[in-house]
């Protein structure tokens, strides 16, 4: 049977201006170049992740009256079946800056047609989420959502991978949410502000992912950044992934790249987990190398030359 993930999130506009390096609160900076506009959206980037590695990949996101997303993935090897239209918000925006002395980004989201998925609108599209081997999901749409698209997947058999990004600032995750996720995929913040645990050492990896095993979910997977990945599962396996090493240009959706590409490897019994860390590894090492979210987001053949196969 031909594998199917499903992405249940943002579509975002990314307005992307490259800083010579991060201002201080009240300082000005001259920059050299002019904003520009490329695709993004967590829900999105890993979407594309997933379609660029070639598997059969389903978009269940919401944008504004003014927005065609169908036409803009046109060229993409998606499942546009799922895009839903808000009748009052425009499509979501991201501004984001990269800067050029590391790499690194700060980005501010403004949800608009994102923030009015409503649980309704996930029932909608039970029948996509049904038919998938993975339904991934982050939290830039409501987490209300996500948790219907979580219910409809688990009575269907579906595995669920939750990337939960961006964290509330304040407070915790629903325990329902949690208890709906077989596979938990957050970077190191964000682990950190669920399990209270900041991560400085080995033994503090162990903390965080025993959190979230004690939750039942059955792997962890924390992104680490230019240190790698690590993971642990409910039957006592864990280990460390290696980061792939590359000059970091834009480490715009990075972690995204990481989490849909790898989806596309993994078994459907999670019995490959370290083989399919590995290829959502050397994904994002393009990704981080080349510039914006989706145009940074490598295709298949460029990811098995990186893994030389
Ligand atoms: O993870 C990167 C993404 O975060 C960007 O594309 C931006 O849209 C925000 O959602
Ligand atoms: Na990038």
């Amino acid at each position: 049977m031909t594998k199917v993930i499903t992405v249940l999130g943002s579509t975002n506009i990314d307005k992307v201006v490259r800083v010579p390096r991060f201002a201080h609160g009240g300082e000005t900076l001259k920059i050299d170049n002019h904003t520009i506009e490329v695709m993004g959206g967590k829900g999105l980037n890993q979407a594309v992740a997933a379609a660029r590695s070639g598997v059969l990949t389903q978009m269940i996101t919401k944008v504004g009256q003014e927005f065609d997303l169908a036409a803009n993935m046109a060229d993409e090897n998606l499942n546009t079946d799922g895009v839903l239209r808000s009748a009052t918000e425009e499509t979501g925006q991201a501004y984001i800056m990269v800067s050029k002395a590391s790499g690194d980004n700060m980005i501010y989201i403004y949800g608009g047609a994102n923030a009015d998925m409503t649980k309704e609108d996930v029932a909608t599209q039970a029948d996509l989420i049904a038919k998938s081997d993975f339904l991934i999901a982050q939290l830039e749409i409501p987490v209300e959502a996500v948790i219907a698209g979580f219910k409809i997947a688990k009575e269907a058999g579906v595995t669920t991978i939750l990337n939960p990004a961006p964290m509330p600032e304040f407070g915790d995750l629903p325990e329902d949410l949690l208890n709906l996720t077989d596979i938990i995929i957050p970077n190191k913040h964000e682990t950190a502000l669920l399990t209270g645990v900041n991560i400085n050492n080995e033994s503090d990896l162990d903390a965080n992912a025993a959190y979230f095993m004690d939750r039942g979910m059955h792997t962890v997977m924390i992104t680490l950044g230019s240190k790698g990945a690590f993971y642990m599962t409910s039957d006592g396996k864990k280990g460390m992934v290696p980061s792939f090493k590359v000059a970091a240009v834009d480490t715009t959706a990075a972690g995204d790249t990481f989490i849909g590409a790898m989806a596309t490897r993994l078994h459907a019994n999670l019995d490959n987990i370290e083989e399919a860390m590995r290829y959502g590894s050397a994904a994002s090492s393009l990704t981080v190398s080349r510039r914006g979210a989706q145009p940074s987001i490598p295709t298949e053949d460029e990811v098995l030359k990186v893994l030389g196969q």
